[in-house]
């Protein structure tokens, strides 16, 4: 203890007075807004304490509450509501009610109460709902504080300890006008005091009453509510353990109450008592007849010459939840349904509808017989002769285990008026099949099926109204929807739709609903023939963000032809994956993503950019040039391979001219080196060129074959086609040799501007390497032979075999008889 914190030992002393105190105000165990506390399932043991002051509403309902002291609410001077049921509390001190004047709501159902505690609401002036029943209490008796309630509207008293109902019992409320006054007995009411009910004035009655010992009461309180009128009056266990066997007619005061519904909830109902209701419910002015969830059973000792039930017009008769189907045909016919409007036989367990049962039905306008597994070849029996229902308009057969849709359009082809059907839960719509309708039908429900793309064929033309909804449903027959043209509404809601067709054609289609289904993408042109399309629904559909999509929903919502109803908060994005979960409304790409033609339009003018940034590039650097050379080059390699020997040259050089320099050569360059002694061997293409063979193939094969190669450079040569080759080759050649064969003589002045571009090798040469620059003064052209020599070297040995090959070479080309074409081009070089 020493070595915990402060707070820490407060808590704990907190939990400590907890566990001993009950109901301490350390925490309230309560939800509350001020308002409002919920308090529902504490188990809590007392009021608590610490609520605020100025709640409206307080629910204390499944507690553990075992009294009420009479300051537990007194500090609640605004409550309106108060609920204490399911607890069990025995004790309410006097006045405990009395600072909640306000209150109108008081609920004590479900307590321990031993006695009417009426004088606790002598100050609840406002009260209008209050509920004491199912307290243990064994007189139901109303103080006389009750007259004083004025407001009340709803009041329910009794509990399984109340055995008899006396005649004062409810005589504080004669003057008080109820909706709904409700009184629980005992499992057997032991005596019912003449005179009890006729005080009551109510809208609805409610009696959970059982008579299985007693049932002479039940004209007694039959008589007690004559004259009187209801809106409903409800038995409840009327019969809790035994079926009526007497004779005497317990319901003959029926007729003179006017009652709009009458229920019988629960409770054994044999032949014989069901006989009695209807004969005096035929009698009466009764509307609705409800027979929900009670026990039918035949009557062993059944007098089959009895009156039969054919004049019971009803409003509404509504069997419901009863277990043995037999009630449906109670006295071995039908003719009870004969003259009801809505017949409603819900869970009844039926798996069979005799012909005759068919024909009663004449009066019936809306025929309800859901939930009854029923086959739809138990409705329909082929060897019945169907009479016309000519009333009924609407039939709903939802829930059952019908599987033919056929088998339903040829039952109903003989009700002409019938507009709505109803065929919810079913197996429908998985056959192939072929339907007639009847002409009048507008409206059809096959929610929640089996649905083909095949049920289109069976569909009627004429309904405005088709719900195809949670059928898994996965193709669409566009066909359908162009014959009919009075749809109106189409709920297609969750199915497995995966696409939605451009081509849907519908005139008069208003309202479409496609939630929930597995499409990604919607075209702008989606609904462009749906023309009368006004309400649209489409979300929870696994989108795809594209631009389709955003078009579409921006050119929807734009329009604002079409209503999106389910926008935006349904709509979220499946695809791509990084765009999962995001809401559609927050998907907006941009435009260049988006517009096609801005798509088309950069990137022609890219590639257009592209494509001229290379022409010029080729232009600049002459790049056909030199692919057309170099593959000459490769082509001329290949040829060659096959002659070259290797290391030694033939010639000490090759002079590369123009045509026009073509004198000056002849006559001063090689006149000078081919007569110096002992003379150097020059090649020149006019005379050196082997005839015969392709030109490029000669250039290349002398150039190698020089020691050095000589340029005579003038503005001719510069714009020589021929010279520029070999320039080019002996460049090539001159690859990791640094350009030392190479001489240049000037012999016109070239300005590198005269240079095209592609000779940058040469410029780089005139730049850094010296130059021959033939004088034009004789006296130093002297000096320019000394240079040149100089520069040639030496002479060495001649070599033979080169001019032998020249030789066979030149009288294999004379010789072949065909050497013009080679021959013009050996006489091209240079010009
Ligand atoms: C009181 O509480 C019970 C149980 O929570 C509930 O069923 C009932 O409707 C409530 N009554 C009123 C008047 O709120
Ligand atoms: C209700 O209270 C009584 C005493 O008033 C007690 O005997 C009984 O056990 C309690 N019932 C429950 C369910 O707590
Ligand atoms: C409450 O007061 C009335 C008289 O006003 C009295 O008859 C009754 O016995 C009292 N009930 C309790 C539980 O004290
Ligand atoms: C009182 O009860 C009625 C019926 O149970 C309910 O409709 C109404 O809202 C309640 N009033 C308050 C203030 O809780
Ligand atoms: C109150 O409800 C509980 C459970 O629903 C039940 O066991 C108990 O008998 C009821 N009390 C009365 C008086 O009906
Ligand atoms: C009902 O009203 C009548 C006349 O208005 C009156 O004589 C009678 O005493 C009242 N009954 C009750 C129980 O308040
Ligand atoms: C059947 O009814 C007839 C006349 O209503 C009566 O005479 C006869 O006793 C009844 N039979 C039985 C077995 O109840």
């Amino acid at each position: 203890m020493e070595t915990l914190p402060r707070h820490e030992r407060l808590l704990m002393f907190c939990i400590l007075v907890l566990g001993l105190v009950e109901g301490t105000q350390c925490q309230t165990p309560c939800e509350t807004n001020g308002f409002y506390a919920n308090c529902k399932g504490r188990s809590l043991a007392a009021v608590p304490k610490d609520l605020p002051t100025a709640l409206e509403e307080l629910d204390l309902s499944y507690n553990r509450l075992f009294q009420i002291k009479i300051d537990d609410f007194s500090s609640f001077t605004n409550l309106r509501a108060l609920n204490l049921s399911y607890n069990n509390i025995s004790f309410i001190e006097n006045g405990s009610f009395a600072s909640n004047t306000l209150l109108i709501n008081l609920t004590l159902f479900n307590n321990s109460l031993t006695e009417m505690p009426s004088a606790l609401f002598e100050p609840l002036q406002f009260l209008q709902v209050l509920d004491i029943s199912n307290n243990f209490y064994s007189c139901p008796t109303l103080g006389a504080e009750f007259s004083k309630l004025e407001n009340l509207q709803s009041l329910s008293v009794g509990g399984p300890l109340v055995s008899k109902v006396l005649k004062g019992d409810f005589a504080p409320i004669k003057n008080i006008s109820l909706q709904k006054f409700s009184l629980k007995t005992m499992s057997s009411l032991g005596f019912y005091e003449k005179g009890a009910f006729s005080v009551l004035n109510t809208q609805t009655l409610w009696l959970d009453i059982a008579l299985d010992t007693n049932p002479q009461a039940l004209p007694l309180i039959l008589k007690d509510l004559a004259g009187k009128s209801f809106n409903s009056l409800r038995f409840r266990n009327l019969f809790e353990f035994t079926y009526y066997m007497d004779a005497m007619d317990v319901f003959s005061g029926l007729a003179d109450i006017f009652i709009g519904e009458l229920t019988f909830y629960r409770g054994k109902f044999n032949e014989n008592l069901l006989r009695l209701t209807l004969k005096n419910v035929e009698k009466s002015n009764v509307q609705d007849l409800l027979l929900l969830s009670i026990d039918y059973a035949r009557s062993l000792s059944t007098n089959r010459t009895s009156v039969r039930i054919k004049d019971l017009g009803l409003q509404n008769l509504v069997i419901k939840d009863v277990t043995n189907p037999d009630i449906l045909r109670f006295d071995w016919t039908f003719t009870w349904f004969s003259r009801v409007s809505h017949l409603y036989i819900i869970n009844v367990n039926f798996n069979f509808v005799p012909c005759d049962a068919w024909s009663q039905m004449v009066s019936v306008e809306r025929l309800d017989i859901s939930s009854n597994r029923l086959l739809a070849s138990n409705l329909y029996n082929l060897l019945c002769q169907y009479s016309e229902l000519p009333n009924l308009h609407t039939f709903i057969a939802a829930n059952n285990n019908m599987r033919s849709l056929y088998t339903i359009s040829l039952l109903t082809s003989t009700w002409p008026k019938l507009d709505t059907l109803d065929l919810t839960s079913n197996y429908l719509g998985a056959r192939d099949e072929i339907c007639t309708w009847t002409p009048k039908i507008t409206k059809l429900i096959l929610k929640d099926n089996t649905l083909k793309v095949e049920v289109f064929k069976c569909l009627p033309v004429t309904v405005e109204h088709l719900d195809l909804s949670n059928s898994l449903l996965e193709r669409l027959d566009m066909d359908y929807f162009n014959r009919n043209t009075n749809l109106k509404e189409l709920i297609l809601s969750q199915n497995k739709l995966k696409f939605i067709s451009r081509d849907w054609k519908c005139p008069n289609l208003q309202v479409l609903a496609l939630e929930g289904n597995s499409f990604g993408v919607i075209d702008t042109g989606s609904f462009k023939d749906l023309p009368e399309l006004r309400r649209l629904t489409a979300g929870d559909n696994p989108y795809h963000c594209t631009c389709d999509l955003y078009a579409f929903f921006t050119e929807t919502l734009n329009e604002r032809r079409i209503i999106l109803a389910d926008w935006p908060q349904a709509y979220y994005c499946y695809h791509p994956p990084q765009l999962l979960d995001t809401k559609v409304e927050f998907y907006t790409p941009g435009q260049v993503e988006c517009d096609v033609r801005l798509v088309v339009a950069i990137s022609v003018s890219i590639t257009a950019v592209v494509v001229i940034l290379c022409m010029l590039v080729c232009w600049r650097f002459d790049i056909p040039w030199y692919l057309r050379t170099t593959c000459s080059i490769v082509q001329s390699k290949y040829r060659s391979r096959s002659f070259r020997d290797g290391g030694e040259h033939n010639y000490h050089a090759f002079i590369s001219y123009s045509h026009s320099d073509a004198d000056w050569v002849r006559a001063e360059l090689l006149y000078r080196l081919e007569n110096c002694s002992p003379p150097y061997r020059i090649c020149i293409h006019e005379r050196d060129f082997l005839p015969g063979k392709w030109i490029i193939d000669n250039i290349i094969e002398n150039i190698e074959n020089s020691r050095k190669i000589i340029f005579v450079l003038s503005h001719n040569f510069v714009n020589s086609e021929w010279c520029n080759y070999e320039l080019y080759f002996a460049h090539q050649r001159a690859i990791g040799h640094a350009f030392e064969d190479v001489i240049l003589v000037v012999k016109e002045k070239v300005t590198m501007e005269d240079l095209p571009k592609r000779f940058h090798k040469l410029r780089k040469m005139l730049r850094t390497k010296t130059y021959l620059e033939w004088p034009s003064e004789q006296n130093r052209q002297h000096f320019f032979w000394i240079q040149l020599k100089s520069i040639l070297g030496k002479v060495s040995p001649p070599v033979t075999s080169q001019e032998s090959l020249s030789v066979v070479s030149e009288t294999v080309a004379f010789g072949s008889g065909t050497p013009s074409v080679e021959l013009s081009k050996v006489t091209l070089p240079c010009s």
